[in-house]
């Protein structure tokens, strides 16, 4: 399944990225800090088990905090051993994240080369990724939520219409947005997904299974890949934050694994909408809100990728809903949850 992980772009495509004149972010240069291992390795105590905060297809991710003080998480890529694969890949991308700025991306603060170790130093985000919240079935309001869609959608709003050429996400899903203490959410990996998995079969079923529910049929099927990929993507991730299940859980019955399949008929009746919505709102949002987000979401997963709507479409759109959801949250009558109504 290379197509999910090789890259589309030049090799020294990152060198040419420039923001583009409808953007208010002014051009900066590349800004990414050069660290010793030595410094990294005292910043995350010798990257021991009790300073690992993660691990994903890429390779492991520690907590550790620099000498200035900064809390950070570093990221130690696992390279193939014999061909160093990917090395190329991890220059363009510290490039390529140093040159783009906004305060919904995860703010890449610097890298090290050090003999065959590659690693990444993002700044910390305390509350960890989207799907953790949604695993650990943390208390997530109606507005929290449509606040976390509202700035995933305009950090995916700036990689598409800042960027010149647009840079497409390729891996947005609820582990690849990251939150900070306010619950602000963050883009992160929006290059890394270049990285190739050869060499690597552990790191192939990683990237397989992270990516299967919330790839576009059009990118499965044949590998062409276009922005509107990333809003099918997009639509994916509202889907969970409304019904707080995973895109892709395979402990469910058969016909429940896959998100977007399950929730199809659901969406498209009315009168059955709210038995998809997470059960943990117990009815705390306004109908009428989550009507409107059931409809961008389902524009989103439209099986054509021109009827998909455009990112800066649904900024706009979540945008009102978030103003509107402030002022009406009401209680809906309860309803049976989605686990009872589903059953045979
Ligand atoms: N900047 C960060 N701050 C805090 N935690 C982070 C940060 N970056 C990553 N993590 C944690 O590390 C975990 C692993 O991240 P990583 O990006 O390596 O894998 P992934 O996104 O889950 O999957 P994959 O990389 O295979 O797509 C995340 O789920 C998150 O909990
Ligand atoms: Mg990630």
């Amino acid at each position: 399944m290379n197509c999910f992980c090789t890259g589309l772009r030049g090799k020294n495509e990152a060198a040419e990225i420039t923001l583009g004149s409808n953007s208010k972010a002014k051009p900066k240069k590349p800004s990414a800090t050069s660290f010793s291992f030595r410094e990294l390795a005292s910043a995350a105590r010798g990257f021991k088990e009790v300073n690992l905060i993660g691990e994903g297809g890429f390779g492991k991710v520690y907590k550790g905090r620099l000498s200035t003080g900064q809390l950070v998480a570093i990221k130690q890529l696992r390279l193939d051993g014999e061909t160093h694969q990917g090395n190329r890949e991890f220059v363009t991308e510290v490039l390529m994240l140093s040159l783009l700025h906004h305060s919904n991306l995860v703010k890449l603060c610097g890298y090290c080369t050090h003999g065959d170790q590659r690693l990444l130093v993002y700044e910390y985000m305390p509350m960890g990724s989207l799907e953790q919240l949604l695993e650990e079935k943390k208390p997530l309001s109606w507005k929290t939520r449509l606040k976390i869609a509202v700035g995933a959608a305009r950090g995916l709003q700036y990689l598409h219409c800042s960027a010149n050429p647009p840079v497409i996400y390729r891996d947005l899903k609820s582990a690849n947005i990251l939150l900070d203490n306010n619950l602000h959410p963050k883009l992160s990996d929006f290059g890394l997904a270049k990285l190739g998995p050869v060499g690597d079969n552990t790191h192939v079923s990683t990237r397989v299974m992270g990516t299967y529910g919330y790839c576009a049929p059009e990118y499965a099927m044949s590998g062409k890949l276009t922005i509107k990929s990333d809003i099918y993507s997009f639509g994916v991730v509202l889907l969970e934050l409304i019904t707080g299940r995973k895109a892709m859980d395979v402990t469910r019955k058969q016909r429940e694994q896959s998100l977007v399949a399950w929730s199809r008929p659901y969406m498209s009746d009315r009168r059955k909408v709210s038995l998809i919505v997470d059960p943990l709102l117990e009815g705390n949002y306004p109908l009428r809100c989550l009507h409107n987000a059931i409809a961008i979401t389902a524009m989103c997963l439209q099986d054509q990728p021109n009827l998909r709507p455009s990112i800066g479409d649904i900024v706009v759109a979540l945008e009102y809903l978030a103003s509107e959801g402030v002022s009406d949250v009401s209680r809906q009558p309860p309803r049976q949850s989605h686990s009872q109504s589903d059953t045979d």
